[in-house]
């Protein structure tokens, strides 16, 4: 998966009497949530492929009639955050970034980011981060924590899968990057992502089936970090089961940080 300069940041100007400032979202992705991805995904959706495209076009549209200078304007801009943003010191009155740290394996990159971060954001400015540490599949007798959860961590990491990710280290990354832990300028916090209802079980089992697919990248991400051909149809399998399963559920706790430079 291409991740590279894919989506940094918008940024709101700073104006008088705006209590936020100047705010970042450090990874957005392609600034509207109808994602390229799922667009490629729902080849085999004409209607709701075509739902997403108006949805795309009327976002587009939105957000071709923010301003991109003076007051409440919205810029948007590629770069990568591990290396050196475009951006003076000091820039940021407040950093929000919404799960990005989980692609960027521990020990160096998501230091790096964070002293990117760390740079870029004013003193008293805030950072906050929310990041899914895991993905808990109901009921657990289908065994999708280790058939989808744990082979979408093999996948990403490129072999097995670190015991202690980025996601679930952010607290003592924030301290070694600097944000004053003991003064009491950082906020570990929590939430979970919940995914209930038999559309939204058909829905992600219809995108996990796709993404599986013959001469998908995605499929070939798994076959490139060692998953087999036997355990992709097993996943698909129990995706399906799980997909058809009355009540069936998906829950997915989240890091989420707050802190103060
Ligand atoms: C899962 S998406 C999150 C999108 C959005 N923030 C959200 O919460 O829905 C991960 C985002 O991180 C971005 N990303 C990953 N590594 C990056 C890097 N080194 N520099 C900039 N963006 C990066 C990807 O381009 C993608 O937009």
């Amino acid at each position: 998966m291409e991740r590279r300069n894919q989506g940094i940041p918008p940024t709101t100007q700073s104006k008088e009497g705006n209590p936020l400032g100047t705010l970042g979202d450090f990874g957005i992705q392609t600034g509207h949530i109808p994602s390229t991805s799922l667009l490629t995904a729902s080849r085999d959706a004409p209607e709701f492929r075509r739902k997403l495209a108006d949805r795309t076009c009327r976002i587009s549209q939105a957000i071709a009639s923010i301003p991109a200078q003076g007051p409440g304007s919205v810029v948007f801009e590629e770069g990568n955050i591990l290396e050196r943003l475009a951006y003076p010191d000091e820039s940021f009155d407040v950093v929000y970034s919404s799960q990005v740290f989980g692609h960027l394996p521990p020990p160096d990159m998501p230091l790096r980011a964070l002293a990117e971060i760390r740079r870029v954001l004013k003193p008293g400015g805030i950072l906050a981060t929310r990041d899914g540490v895991e993905q808990h599949f109901y009921p657990r007798r289908l065994d999708l924590d280790r058939l989808w959860a744990r082979n979408l961590s093999r996948a990403l990491h490129k072999g097995e899968p670190d015991a202690d990710p980025t996601e679930s280290r952010m607290p003592a990354l924030f301290r070694e990057a600097g944000f004053d832990a003991d003064g009491g300028k950082v906020c570990v916090g929590g939430g979970a992502t919940v995914y209930s209802g038999p559309q939204t079980r058909q829905w992600l089992a219809w995108r996990a089936s796709g993404q599986l697919k013959e001469g998908d990248p995605f499929r070939q991400s798994w076959l490139d970090a060692g998953i087999t051909e036997d355990e992709i149809q097993q996943t698909l399998f129990a995706v399906g089961k799980w997909a058809e399963t009355e009540d069936a559920w998906f829950a997915s706790p989240e890091c989420e940080m707050l802190a103060w430079k």
